[in-house]
């Protein structure tokens, strides 16, 4: 039973909130019980191929910092010459006072990477999300969402007030239907484009195909996608020659990009309906101007060095051949094996049990390598996985021994 359904404990009318709350406290040892408690774990230090946890160097196997910019030197000196520069905070929204120039530079360079006439910033990913499905579905309108999107595009259409459809994983087809059967609806089709917990790409060709039949727009969430995909690691559009088919693209800064915040990329008729009907942009302080500086140096670093992405790729593919010579099953419940792209850096082993794969997390952590277990709401009850993440920065013989010792650990746990 969801540990929100069990009955709450009698109040006390003396009890003090500085005594504690039962309720939450009944509620967090029903989830310990349950296996699904989470914690933070605290990093000291720069994140990179390798993390200090606790005292120990870790082998990291489960960040976003794809491309290794996090902790690169410029990307370093790109945020502290920024703080300098334009100081430690924007002091107000966008709209009111907070655009600052660096803010501008860096969606020029955004615009310019995603192929779109205009770009606009966001404080994170998840508030990109909320603001670009708010803003462009219409009231009287539906909004069709992938059943594995992001929890941000979830929420973003709960909010929308619009009608929701999830449709089948990956479907256009089902997309198709849902659309023919409300003629004439205003439409908005959002999808992940590399889907964060899964590592398969969206289809792409034929969502935009669709779209176009029914006069809907389509959003495509570039998170995993950009650095990692693509020519120059433009994403999953510009990699599916989709460049200018795609009514907006949101992407993060705090991913492959080794920054923090998130954009969105598009016409800049969308970008200024953004400007005026975005509440996350509208209602919150504009970026840190280091956060902007950290992403442009990451953006010069990702120009520079194209190498990083193919590196990249290059180890993702090395980490999925050892896992399966290993006797992994790479298969993901639900997941269309021909649509999982072998560079991309996600690489999720599916455990099934929420213990078995905390238990496979312990003992990789003993070993000496860093790799969260994923367990619900993140992803369904019974598909618990080692979301194993690549870096382009991993040493492929200290990855190849990682994957090999994922494989012990998750062997004689994996569901059957
Ligand atoms: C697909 C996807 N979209 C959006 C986000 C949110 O981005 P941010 O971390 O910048 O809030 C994430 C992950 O965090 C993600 O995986």
């Amino acid at each position: 039973m969801p540990v929100e359904d069990q009955p709450a404990p009698a109040v006390d009318p003396a009890h003090r909130p500085a005594d504690g709350d039962p309720l939450l406290r009944a509620r967090l040892d029903g989830l310990r019980e349950q296996g699904l408690l989470r914690s933070l774990r605290t990093i000291d230090g720069p994140v990179g191929p390798r993390v200090r946890v606790d005292g120990r160097e870790l082998l990291h196997l489960c960040g976003n910092d794809y491309l290794g910019l996090a902790g690169h030197p410029a990307v370093r000196e790109g945020a502290a010459a920024a703080a300098l520069a334009h100081g430690g905070g924007a002091g107000s929204s966008r709209l009111v006072a907070g655009t600052l120039t660096i803010h501008r530079e860096l969606e020029e360079r955004l615009a310019e990477l995603k192929g779109t006439g205009a770009a606009i910033l966001f404080g994170a990913g998840f508030l990109a999300n909320l603001g670009v499905v708010g803003a462009l579905a219409e009231k009287d309108g539906v909004v069709l969402s992938d059943a594995l999107n992001h929890a941000s595009i979830v929420d973003g259409v709960r909010l929308s007030g619009a009608e929701r459809v999830v449709y089948r994983h990956g479907d256009p087809e089902h997309v198709d239907r849902e659309l023919r059967a409300r003629p004439g609806r205003p439409a908005l089709v959002v999808t992940d484009g590399v889907f964060s917990m899964d590592g398969d790409v969206a289809p792409l060709a034929e969502l935009v195909a669709v779209c176009r039949r029914h006069g809907a727009r389509l959003v495509v969430d570039e998170a995993h996608a950009t650095g990692c995909l693509g020519p120059r690691g433009a994403g999953s559009v510009a990699a599916a020659g989709l460049e200018g088919e795609v009514d907006a693209v949101v992407g993060t800064l705090g991913k492959a990009l080794g920054s923090s915040g998130a954009y969105v990329a598009a016409h800049p008729d969308v970008v200024e309906w953004l400007v005026n009907r975005a509440r996350p942009l509208i209602f919150s302080t504009a970026p840190a101007p280091a956060t902007s500086g950290a992403a442009l140096a990451a953006l010069d670093v990702l120009a520079a060095e194209p190498g990083r992405t193919a590196r990249l790729r290059a180890r993702a593919a090395l980490a999925r051949d050892t896992l399966r010579g290993a006797g992994v099953d790479l298969a993901v419940p639900g997941i269309d094996p021909a649509a999982v792209d072998p560079g991309s850096p996600i690489v999720p082993v599916v455990v099934g049990g929420a213990e078995e794969t905390m238990a496979a997390t312990a003992e990789l952590l003993e070993a000496g390598i860093l790799l969260q277990g994923i367990r619900p709401p993140t992803v369904a009850p019974g598909t618990c996985r080692l979301r194993l993440t690549v870096q382009a920065d991993h040493d492929e013989d200290e990855l190849r021994a990682a994957c090999l010792r994922v494989a012990a650990a998750v062997r004689g746990r994996v569901a059957r």
